[in-house]
């Protein structure tokens, strides 16, 4: 089921977590009329209720959720109710204790926390799906309904068990995956110190052993491990479906999270909903929101996604928990609906008094509605009413950003040259010299072709199989402009090295070979000169310039800093347009283009951190691409959503801690006139905002045609 309004519900979606089993009935009374004076159209109730909903094995407790549900619908909220998964009764974990998950080391978890389940566990499962299908039953034709939120944040607290269930799961899997054992022996290349195995049942997860476990069970294992929660996710899935058609499914990711393939997993949902929390201790914690937001966004192909869960202000679980000054909420709320959601929710509704987040912030914070907090909750519910008419409306990347995330846990496997190439501190400063740009991007998967991105970047691709490759040579042949990292096109889909010299597959296509990998060591770093390109971005010293840019300014002079990672690389029909300036590799090729087709594939073989941009400057310049919004005063973010009506959608948000002034115009110079929604106030050709300020400007699409 997809649909571009994310649930009946009219307008954004506004609320939160709520969690009533921790209050007696009487509190639910103000609960709701507060939620009313917030503004507040949409709660998720449930999530920790298995035990109150099921008190032991013989009998249902449904009575509560029943008045509950009717007085939400009374007082005009919806609900996103939850299938109530994540944890556990203790009565379900004592009756079957092999239930609970096992580390690599044998030890298995207590009951206590939360999400204390095996993912291959059958008792575990089938008490899940029969949990489900009892809510989805008495519930799935009440008026408050308006969204089905599975479990909780898969992946949280457990991301694998090596218990012996898993072990029959994973042997299950991996007869499916590879047929036959000589297959799986070829495969994990188990040639290798005598790892040979005879059947399927010899072979057990990758537990803790003497030293270095083979590199393609661990890959098949996180594979394994995000497909066995995606079989648990799916089982209730299909029950909801089953039961309750045309109410939407979501359950809430964790951003970018590392153990699920979350482009599997979003074919799976009928919406993608996401938990951000970032740390308003870090003042640049907004650009690695900005990247998430940006997949949650790209993980159903540009379709209004839901900020499930964000902190009013501080958490609980950081070791120093700094909550949000005035204004920041409401900026970083704002910053979701600006990069494609239509709804910000949080945990949690009221502030608990017991339990490991009593000291979590809440929309209704312990001092109750004399805190500062509930003034910020009043304020943002008005002002998500006065946005209502953006919901709907889409944003489209100018960039597009290949993720992968076999290649991300194939990259991170031990025993490489160098532990320091993670992928997301590849990738981060990537985004952020985009962002910084104003540069909007999509991701996409590594499967499908990257059409209609004049540029697309692929901060790293270790793991490349041949039909991605081709895909990736076929798009630079029709014009496409690739970005490729270092340290790509190395290894297969069983991480096998491609033959022949890396980078494999990709080597045609970007003109260059690899003879060594050169690690740098850590505190160190090596320089890396432009002094091949021209300051405007055109081409090396001494060529023609290239056809897309200006000409006739002097060679750039600056000096970047590589860190962690460069590479012994020689040109087979690539031009160079940097060099190394220091170290044993002083005077090769650093950064290269390759012209290919109508294209061009450019290659940096090394890790620029934070002076990243300084490169990508040339492939943006080549590609045309800029800022949506030129001349934006740093820390002011912009962002443009369209809506099918051809009104546009304006965000103007200031990061920073100073007034910031923005002039209203596009590259073209054309004014943009129109009106900022939080204010209702008419603008000129300029605007000021103020530190943490934002404006909202509708343009209407008159102007746009103009
Ligand atoms: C999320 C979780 C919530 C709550 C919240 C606190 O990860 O889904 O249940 O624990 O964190 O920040």
């Amino acid at each position: 089921m997809t649909m571009d309004r994310l649930t009946r519900v009219p307008g954004l979606l506004y609320g939160g977590d709520w969690n009533p089993e921790q209050w007696p009935e009487q509190v639910w009374a103000e609960d709701v009329k507060l939620m009313a004076e917030a503004g507040v159209n949409l709660v998720t109730v449930g999530v920790f209720s298995w035990a109150r909903i099921q008190p032991d094995a013989h009998g249902w407790d449904f009575g509560w959720l029943d008045r509950l549900l009717d007085l939400v619908h009374r007082h005009g909220v919806a609900v996103d109710l939850a299938t109530a998964t994540a944890s556990p009764p203790a009565w379900l974990v004592r009756a079957h204790p092999e239930l609970l998950p096992v580390t690599a080391d044998g030890i298995r978890l207590e009951f206590g926390s939360r999400q204390h389940y095996c993912p291959s566990s059958p008792a575990y499962r089938e008490a899940a799906v029969r949990l489900t299908r009892a809510l989805a039953e008495r519930y799935r034709h009440h008026p408050a309904l308006a969204l089905w939120h599975i479990h909780n944040e898969y992946g949280d607290h457990v991301q694998e068990c090596f218990c012996p269930a898993s072990a029959a799961d994973f042997r299950r899997w991996l007869r499916e995956r590879h047929g036959t054992v000589e297959e799986l022996n070829r495969s994990w290349g188990t040639a290798f110190w005598s790892q040979h195995y005879n059947s399927f049942e010899q072979i057990e997860p990758p537990r803790t052993a003497p030293g270095p476990v083979n590199p393609t069970q661990l890959l098949d294992w996180r594979r394994f491990c995000s497909d066995a929660l995606l079989a648990l996710h799916r089982a209730e899935k299909a029950v909801l479906d089953e039961v309750s058609p045309g109410v939407p499914v979501t359950t809430n990711f964790m951003s970018m999270l590392k153990a699920l393939d979350y482009w599997e997993w979003s074919r799976h949902e009928d919406l993608v909903s996401d938990d951000a929390y970032p740390d308003p201790a870090d003042p640049r914690a907004h650009v690695n929101a900005a990247l998430n937001y940006d997949l949650m966004r790209s993980l159903k192909g540009g379709r209004p996604w839901l900020l499930m869960e964000q902190a009013p202000s501080a958490v609980s679980w950081r070791p120093v928990n700094v909550p949000k000054p005035p204004d920041l909420h409401r900026l970083w709320s704002l910053q979701a609906l600006a990069r494609g959601a239509d709804g910000v929710l949080h945990f949690q509704w009221r502030a608990s008094v017991a339990g490991a987040e009593k000291f979590h912030s809440a929309m209704l914070p312990h001092r109750g509605t004399a805190a500062r907090g509930w003034q910020q909750t009043v304020r943002l519910g008005a002002e998500l009413r006065r946005l209502g008419e953006i919901a709907g409306s889409r944003l489209r990347g100018q960039a597009a950003v290949l993720l992968d995330w076999d290649s991300w846990w194939a990259l991170e496997l031990d025993d490489h040259p160098s532990a320091r190439m993670r992928w997301l501190d590849l990738l981060r400063p990537w985004y952020a010299a985009l962002h910084e740009r104003g540069i909007t991007v999509d991701f996409v998967p590594p499967t499908v072709e990257p059409e209609g991105y004049p540029l697309l970047l692929a901060p790293n691709l270790y793991l490349l199989d041949t039909a991605t490759a081709d895909r990736l040579t076929r798009y630079v042949r029709a014009g496409g402009r690739l970005v490729c990292g270092p340290f790509s096109g190395i290894a297969d889909r069983h991480d096998h090295i491609h033959p022949g010299g890396h980078p494999g597959p990709l080597r045609e296509l970007l003109g260059i070979v690899v003879d060594e990998h050169w690690p740098i060591p850590d505190g160190t770093t090596t320089t890396v000169r432009l002094d091949g390109i021209k300051a405007d971005g055109t081409g090396p010293t001494g060529t023609e310039p290239d056809a897309a840019g200006p000409t006739g300014t002097e060679p750039d002079r600056t000096e970047l800093h590589a860190e962690h990672w460069s590479e012994w690389i020689e040109t087979e029909g690539a031009e160079t347009l940097a060099r190394y300036g220091s170290g044993a590799l002083t005077g090769r090729p650093a950064v290269t283009r390759h012209r290919y087709g109508a294209g061009s594939a450019w290659y940096l073989s090394c890790h620029l951190g934070a002076d990243v941009g300084r490169v990508l400057d040339l492939p943006l310049a080549e590609a045309g691409l800029s800022a949506e919004l030129p001349g934006l005063p740093p820390g002011v973010e912009a962002t443009r959503r369209h809506a099918a009506d051809g009104t546009d959608y304006l965000f103007l948000l200031n990061h920073g801690p100073a007034e910031r002034r923005v002039r209203l115009r596009t590259p073209g110079t054309a004014l943009l006139t129109g009106t900022d929604l939080l204010t209702g106030t008419p603008t000129g050709d300029a605007l000021t905002l103020a530190p943490l300020g934002a404006a909202v400007l509708r343009i209407p699409a008159a102007q746009e045609r103009a």
